[in-house]
């Protein structure tokens, strides 16, 4: 099997080749950022139309780069949910119309999942079941993995995703987009102690997690040392600590609560090299922490080739009729 993986769900176009036998034969990535960067966000129309005039020419790219053409490839995974429609709907488009034109199979897989799987991708590799911190810019949650395909959820956010948290935060204060590198990069000069930032939720036997707080915290602080040189770096210090202790104990409760050793934490805020640091701690008490290597946290291709790859395997194919959907519950991906 050898299967070409399309991901557009947000402002990434990317494109990668899976070989069942070779493994991950090469990947690409056109990043939107600064198209997006003079609107401080992504702006859902000139995402979509980017993906159109990106996607086929990336594709062409990565098969020279493999050194293979079409008609070696065995099957075509892409992103069919859930993300931004108009760039869904693109590589939707794109990836049935060259499996239907190539007579092979296609498959549209979860983005979540994805995100999940990229970890298996790596050579030390959880084994089922394990729990999943999914934590990236339009969702945060703890999931528990039985088996593949087999998900429940054990707790989400119930406002900002933590990835959002970022964005938003670093919007505040004046950082641009996207959020999560410029905090964790003045959080790195800043004084972790100087403010308290609030953890809402954590004392709650819950699994569900609360970011919404953390941007109006911010806002105050701010605006309170406004002359300040330092407010800064001492702010993105102490609001990323927050979101990593909110995660770490969350994290630590599901483990506990489901008698899982072994746990996953993956989507674009799994890059964060303090949280990845700080996840240590729960190796110190006994568990397995996996994370995806750096740059398959973020979107990427790599982990849709794989996903639609293991898809495959188990017989999945999509229908002709096979639609986007912007909203997806990853437990009930039929
Ligand atoms: O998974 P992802 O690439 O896209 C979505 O599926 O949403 O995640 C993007 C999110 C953004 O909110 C971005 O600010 C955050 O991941 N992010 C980070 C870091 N790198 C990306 N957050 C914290 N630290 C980072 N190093
Ligand atoms: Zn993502």
């Amino acid at each position: 099997m050898r299967v070409l993986g399309i991901e557009t769900s947000c402002d990434d176009t990317a494109v990668a080749i899976y070989d069942q036998h070779e493994g991950l034969l090469c990947h690409l990535l056109h990043s939107q950022v600064d198209l997006h960067a003079l609107y401080g966000g992504v702006v859902p129309e000139l995402a979509s139309r980017d993906h159109i005039r990106q996607l086929l020419p990336l594709i062409q790219e990565v098969l020279a780069r493999c050194h293979t053409t079409v008609d070696n490839l065995t099957g075509i995974a892409y992103t069919r949910g859930p993300g931004l429609i108009g760039s869904l709907m693109v590589g939707v488009s794109v990836a049935k119309s060259l499996a239907f034109s190539l007579g092979i199979p296609s498959v549209g897989v979860h983005h979540l999942e994805s995100h999940m799987m990229a970890a298996l991708l790596e050579a030390d590799k959880p084994t089922y079941p394990f729990v999943t911190l999914l934590v990236s810019g339009g969702h945060t949650l703890l999931l528990l993995a039985k088996n593949f395909r087999d998900y429940e959820i054990l707790g989400e956010s119930l406002d900002d995703a933590a990835g959002e948290a970022f964005d938003k935060t670093a919007k505040l204060l004046g950082l641009g987009y996207p959020g999560g590198p410029a905090i964790a990069k003045l959080a790195e000069n800043g004084d972790v102690s100087r403010f308290d930032f609030p953890r809402p939720l954590v004392d709650k036997k819950n699994l569900n997690f609360s970011f919404s707080g953390l941007k109006t915290h911010t806002r105050t602080l701010y605006e309170s040392h406004s002359d300040d040189a330092n407010v800064k770096a001492d702010i993105a210090a102490g609001f990323q600590q927050a979101v990593i202790d909110s995660l770490m104990r969350k994290a630590e409760n599901a483990l506990k609560h489901t008698g899982v050793s072994q746990l996953v934490i993956a989507g674009g805020v799994s890059a964060n090299l303090e949280l990845r640091r700080q996840a240590d701690q729960l190796s110190k008490k006994g568990f397995s922490v996996f994370f995806p290597a750096r740059e398959f946290c973020t979107d990427n291709a790599a982990m849709v080739a794989f996903n639609g790859f293991m898809h495959f395997k188990a017989g999945r194919t999509d229908s002709i009729a096979t639609n986007a959907l912007s909203r997806w519950s990853i437990e009930s991906m039929e």
